[in-house]
């Protein structure tokens, strides 16, 4: 399996400090944001990683992360999407020559977790998993809608919702098939009107081909994307090492 780790964006949540740097190369207590992604695929096996990025600091990850050796990774890729508000659906969009038709683990650069997410990726045959998380906060995330008659079943992922039907949030890590550059495709940048190509989207599609599972995500998780959640996770983070 290969991994894909999409960081890109502008960061524009955590402006100022983004003004200096991409956002995933931003302090995680004692490691840059983006180790974390990086750990959790090494440590389930993966180590052939592209990573997708851009905005006006995308060189930095060379210095930051050089050819990944130390890290324990044996081949990584960069590539650079054009549009850095295009979504996170267009940044993988980026990784389809990269995957070569092959299922990929993706995970969002500014997710940290302690997760072992190995047994999903050894027994993921096809189609498409997400990894849900019991939030206090559903209204920030991609939100699980439960099928009324069958509560194990997702009937619909909801983006952002005002009124979220559950409080589990679907985590920034996906398993998917190489469908998932065919959905890409059919996504519409106007899905909930924020002009970027989203994920959900892509995980709606999988959902109405009955090809959707889901986990739960044991251990720590969070984003680290907003002040009050990057704090969070540097504050989980210090206390785990501690
Ligand atoms: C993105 C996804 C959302 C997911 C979240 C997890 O949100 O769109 O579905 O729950 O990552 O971190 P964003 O970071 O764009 O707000």
């Amino acid at each position: 399996m290969k991994g894909i780790i999409l960081a890109g964006g502008l960061g524009t949540r955590l402006y100022p400090l983004t003004y200096v740097t991409n956002k995933h190369l931003l302090p995680v207590y004692d490691k840059p944001m983006i180790f974390y992604p990086i750990q959790t695929l090494v440590k389930a096996g993966i180590t052939d990683i592209l990573i997708v990025t851009s905005g006006p600091h995308v060189g930095h990850f060379l210095g930051v992360l050089k050819n990944g050796k130390e890290l324990g990774v044996r081949h990584l890729e960069y590539a650079y999407q054009e549009k850095p508000n295009g979504g996170i659906a267009d940044a993988l969009s980026l990784a389809e020559d990269f995957a070569d038709g092959e299922n990929i683990t993706v995970i969002l650069g500014d997710n940290t977790t302690d997760a072992d997410i190995t047994c999903s990726i050894n027994k993921f045959k096809d189609g498409a998993v997400v990894f849900l998380k019991k939030v206090s906060d559903p209204k920030r995330y991609g939100v699980a809608v439960f099928d009324s008659k069958d509560p194990e079943k997702i009937s619909k992922i909801e983006e952002k919702p005002k009124n979220p039907k559950s409080d589990f949030a679907v985590t920034g890590l996906y398993i998917y098939d190489f469908h998932v550059f065919e959905y890409i495709k059919r996504c519409d940048p106007n899905f909930i009107g924020r002009g970027e190509l989203e994920i959900t989207e892509v995980n709606n599609y999988y959902i109405k081909e009955g090809k959707l599972r889901w986990e739960n995500l044991d251990g720590f998780w969070s984003d680290a994307g907003t002040f009050d959640s990057l704090y969070q996770a540097t504050d989980y983070w210090s206390q785990k090492k501690g």
